[in-house]
C-alpha cells in the first residue's frame, strides 16, 4: 500500500476505548498512522478520559454510554473536537455502524457489549472481539448472524482463542481431537480453601502477570473467567465442550494449544501483552511488524503446567457447567457475576460468596431452549435482581457472607 493511501486505510472504531483493551488498540492506531484511521471511539462513564481521545485522535463520531456525563464530556473538549456525539445505552450500537468503519474493535466490558457485536456483524464488517461475553450470551445467534452476513468475520481478541486460532491455521475440523486453553492461575492459584477465605479485592486485583480491567481481572482470581472462555471457544471453533480443556500455566507463555488425532500438540507462544492478539485480529491475514517482543524461552528456562483444580476454584466450575447447560443458563451466570464481583469489588460480600450467588442464581434459573434476544435480556434481568436479593441477604448466615 502506498504511503497515505486513503483507499486502503482500516477505518477503525474502538469500543470500550477508555478501559484496557481500548488503550492497547489505540497503542497499535498509534503506531500505523498511514494505515489506520481512528473513526469512531465509544466509552463508558469516564468523559474525561473519552474528551482526552477524542481530541487527541479527532475521530468522526464518539459515543458515551452514560447521557448524563455527554455535557462533561463536551465541556472537558471546549470546542476542540467538531465530529458527531451520540449519548445514551445504545450509542455504542450506533457507533458500530457508523458509515466508514471497516473493522470494530470491541473491548466494552460485559453484557453492555452484545449489541454492539450484533450491530457489527449485521453491517458486514470484521469484528475485532474482546467481549466474550457476547459470545457467552449469544453464541447461537452470533454464529446465525456470521453466516447470513458473507463480508462479517469474528477474530478473536482474547489471547487463548487467538493462540488457538494461530494453532488451527489451516487445519480440518476431523483432525483436531482437543483443544486446550492456558489459564495463569491468577493470584490465588497456590492459596488453600482456608485461606482463600480470607483474600480481599485488594489481594484479587493483583494479576501475576496480566493488566487487565477490574471485572476481568477478579473473574481471573477466581478463574470464572477462563470458564467464560471456554464458551467462547465452544462457539468460536464450533467444538463441543468435551473437546475443550484447560491446564494452568503460570509462566503466560504458552496461551493455547491445539492437539491433533494423531497425537501432535501445537502451541502458540509469546509474550503476556495483549498487543499482539489486537493487531492480529486488525490485520489478519497481513504481517504488519513486531507487535511485541518475542518471548525468550532461554532466559525464563521452565514452563509448567498443571490441571485446573475445581474444588478450590467452584466459578470455574460453574461457568463450564453453565455453558454445558446452555439455553440462558450462561446469561444467568453472566449477569450474577457481573453483580457479585461488582459487590465484591465495594467490599460489601467476601470472595466465597461469588461462588454462593453464582450457584443460587443458575440453580434457580428458569431454563429456555434456543433464547432468542428478548428470552437473554429477560435472563440478564431476573439474574440480576435476584443476585442483588442474594447480596442483601448474604450477611445473615451464609458462610460466604458480607464483611
Ligand atoms: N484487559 C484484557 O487484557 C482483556 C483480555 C481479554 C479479553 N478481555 C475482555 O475485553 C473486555 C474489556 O476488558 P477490559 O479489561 O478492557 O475492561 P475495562 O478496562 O474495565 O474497560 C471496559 C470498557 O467498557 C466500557 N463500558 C463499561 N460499561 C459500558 C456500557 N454500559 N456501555 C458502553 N461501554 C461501557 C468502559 O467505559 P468507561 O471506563 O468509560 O466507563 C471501558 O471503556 C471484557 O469483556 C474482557 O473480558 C480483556
Amino acid at each position: 500500500m502506498a504511503k497515505g493511501d486513503e483507499q486502503a486505510q482500516i477505518g477503525l472504531i474502538v469500543l470500550g476505548a477508555t478501559g484496557t483493551i481500548g488503550r492497547l488498540t489505540l497503542d497499535i492506531a498509534r503506531r500505523y498512522p498511514d494505515r489506520i484511521r481512528v473513526i469512531g471511539l465509544a466509552g463508558g462513564a469516564d468523559a474525561d478520559k473519552l474528551a482526552e481521545l477524542t481530541a487527541q485522535w479527532q475521530p468522526e463520531a464518539v459515543a458515551i454510554a452514560r447521557a448524563d456525563r455527554r455535557d462533561g464530556f463536551l465541556a472537558k473538549l471546549d470546542g476542540a473536537w467538531n465530529g458527531v456525539c451520540m449519548d445514551g445505552p445504545g450509542a455504542a450500537t450506533q457507533l458500530a455502524a457508523w458509515p466508514g468503519g471497516t473493522v470494530v474493535v470491541n473491548g466494552i466490558v460485559g453484557a453492555a457489549g452484545l449489541l454492539p457485536t450484533l450491530a457489527t456483524l449485521k453491517a458486514g464488517r470484521r469484528l475485532a472481539l474482546a467481549n466474550k461475553e457476547s459470545l457467552v450470551l449469544a453464541g447461537e445467534l452470533v454464529c446465525n448472524l456470521l453466516e447470513q452476513h458473507q463480508s462479517a468475520e469474528i477474530l478473536p481478541v482474547d489471547s487463548e482463542h487467538s493462540a488457538i486460532a494461530q494453532c488451527l491455521a489451516g487445519r480440518t475440523e476431523a483432525s483436531i481431537k482437543r483443544i486446550i486453553l492456558t489459564a495463569s492461575g491468577g493470584p490465588f492459584r497456590t492459596l488453600t480453601s482456608d485461606q482463600l477465605a480470607h483474600v480481599t479485592p485488594q489481594d484479587a486485583l493483583k494479576h501475576p502477570t496480566w493488566n487487565m480491567g477490574r471485572r476481568i481481572t477478579i473473574d481471573s482470581a477466581t478463574m470464572f473467567n477462563k470458564g467464560l472462555e471456554l464458551i467462547e471457544a465452544r462457539w468460536l471453533f464450533n467444538v463441543p465442550f468435551a473437546k475443550l480443556k484447560v491446564w494452568v500455566h503460570p509462566q503466560s507463555q504458552v496461551h493455547g494449544l491445539v492437539e491433533t488425532v494423531e497425537g501432535s500438540l501445537i502451541a502458540q507462544l509469546s509474550t503476556p501483552d495483549m498487543r499482539l492478539p489486537i493487531q492480529l485480529a486488525i490485520t489478519h491475514p497481513e504481517s504488519w511488524g513486531e507487535a511485541v517482543p518475542p518471548c525468550d524461552l532461554a532466559a525464563l528456562g521452565r514452563l509448567d503446567f498443571e490441571e485446573a483444580d475445581e474444588v478450590r476454584f467452584p466459578c470455574f466450575t460453574l461457568a463450564r457447567l453453565a455453558g454445558e447447560r446452555g439455553g440462558v443458563a450462561p446469561t444467568v451466570a453472566n449477569a450474577a457475576d457481573e453483580v457479585l464481583v461488582a459487590s465484591f469489588l465495594r467490599g460489601e460480600i467476601a470472595y466465597g460468596a461469588i461462588a454462593e450467588g453464582l450457584a443460587a442464581a443458575i440453580d434457580q434459573h428458569c431454563p429456555v431452549e434456543r433464547p432468542d434476544l428478548d428470552d437473554i435480556f429477560a435472563a440478564d434481568a431476573w439474574a440480576r435482581e435476584v443476585t442483588g436479593v442474594f447480596i442483601s441477604l448474604s450477611g445473615t448466615g451464609s458462610s460466604g457472607g458480607k464483611r
